[in-house]
């Protein structure tokens, strides 16, 4: 157990925690995959990378030494190809679909997700094109039917991504360059290693599968399986007594709790999206990448098992930037240059 895991939150109980490794141990079989965790990284080591060796906040370090590894970056203008799959309201689509553009939307009121990007923009590729400004809400594939059943493994999730792209109508278009896929399940669908500190992940397609390598990502809605674990703080774990979850902004706790997630996931497909481009430690396997170094911090101060300063709605809710007609929460990113997290709530901006 690190560190950080139990400054975040109280210690998770034995069965959790040996469940974890178990995990761990299990996908260092498998296929390599980023997965996004909702504490501090107990995997690869980010914590003991961050506060292991430096007390500061904001995961601030000098011994944090995030490299580029010569792979590509999304430095063109990038498309979210999105996979619906399940059963999703009108209402959730909007959320997400509305989180998507507001990257790029220049006239949301600060601070804005469009400011959250900036901090990704700052990473360049061999030639020193910067990531794109540019992320659009790309073409919609609806899976209502569960075509790979209600529980999905690493592979299978390949499967459906091959389904969307070769779908005999309106197949998702094939765009690896500059095309991100994504994956959304709705809170009946079970992925491997979902809710076991997993709430998502990033990887590429295989060929041998899905006929292209594709940069793809996975978050799921927890709000019936783990909303504790993955979507905190508006939902908080049982084993946690008395702590009371946040008020999230858009009314529903799965949805708002995916959007940090979502997040996450962009923000580490865009900087690398073969995983052989920006991370952190001597571990390729496990990768520390742009989001997991910054993973629980959502303002300043934040570290450890603190968030840091957020916004508080008139109506109570909890958020730290503004999209289209929207509020979200949204955990920082690791600024290179600064070498510390950043976000556009930062309040010494
Ligand atoms: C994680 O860090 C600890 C000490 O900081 C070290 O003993 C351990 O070997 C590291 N684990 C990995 C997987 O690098
Ligand atoms: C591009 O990246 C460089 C290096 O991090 C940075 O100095 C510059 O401000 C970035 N440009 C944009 C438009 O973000």
């Amino acid at each position: 157990m690190s560190h950080g895991c139990v400054r975040r939150h109280p210690a998770p109980p034995l069965p959790l925690l040996l469940l974890t490794l178990a995990a761990a141990s299990l996908l260092l079989l498998a296929a390599p995959v980023a997965a996004w965790r909702p504490w501090p990284n107990q995997k690869s080591n980010a914590t003991e990378l961050i506060f292991g060796a430096s007390k500061k906040y904001e995961g601030s370090s000098e011994f944090v030494k995030l490299k580029y590894h010569m792979g590509p970056v999304l430095t063109a203008d990038i498309s979210v190809h999105t996979i619906w799959y399940g059963t999703w309201r009108k209402p959730q689509k909007k959320i997400i679909r509305e989180f998507i553009n507001s990257i790029s939307a220049t006239d949301s009121k600060r601070p804005s997700v469009s400011g959250w990007w900036k901090t990704v923009q700052l990473y360049t590729d061999q030639t020193g094109s910067n990531i794109s400004r540019t992320v659009r809400l790309g073409e919609e594939k609806n899976d209502r039917f569960y075509s790979h059943g209600k529980s999905l493994t690493r592979l299978s999730i390949q499967s459906v991504i091959k389904s969307a792209v070769t779908a005999s109508t309106r197949p998702l278009p094939i765009n690896p360059k500059s095309g991100l896929y994504l994956l959304l399940t709705s809170d009946d669908v079970y992925v491997q290693d979902f809710c076991q500190n997993v709430c998502g992940f990033h990887y590429f397609t295989f060929p041998s599968i899905v006929g292209y390598t594709l940069p793809y990502a996975w978050v799921g809605n927890s709000a019936k399986l783990c909303p504790g674990t993955c979507a905190y703080p508006f939902a908080v774990p049982d084993y946690i007594p008395g702590m009371k979850p946040l008020r999230s902004p858009n009314g529903d706790v799965g949805v708002d709790g995916m959007i940090s997630i979502i997040g996450h996931e962009v923000a580490e497909l865009a900087t690398n999206p073969l995983v052989n481009a920006w991370y952190a430690g001597g571990d390729p396997i496990f990768p520390v990448e742009i989001a997991d170094l910054c993973e629980g911090i959502y303002g300043t101060g934040g570290g450890g098992s603190y968030t840091g300063q957020m916004l508080n709605g008139a109506d109570g809710a909890t958020y730290n930037m503004n999209g289209i007609r929207r509020r979200f929460l949204v955990q920082w990113v690791w600024n290179h240059v600064v070498n510390y997290c950043s976000g556009p709530n930062a309040l010494d901006q």
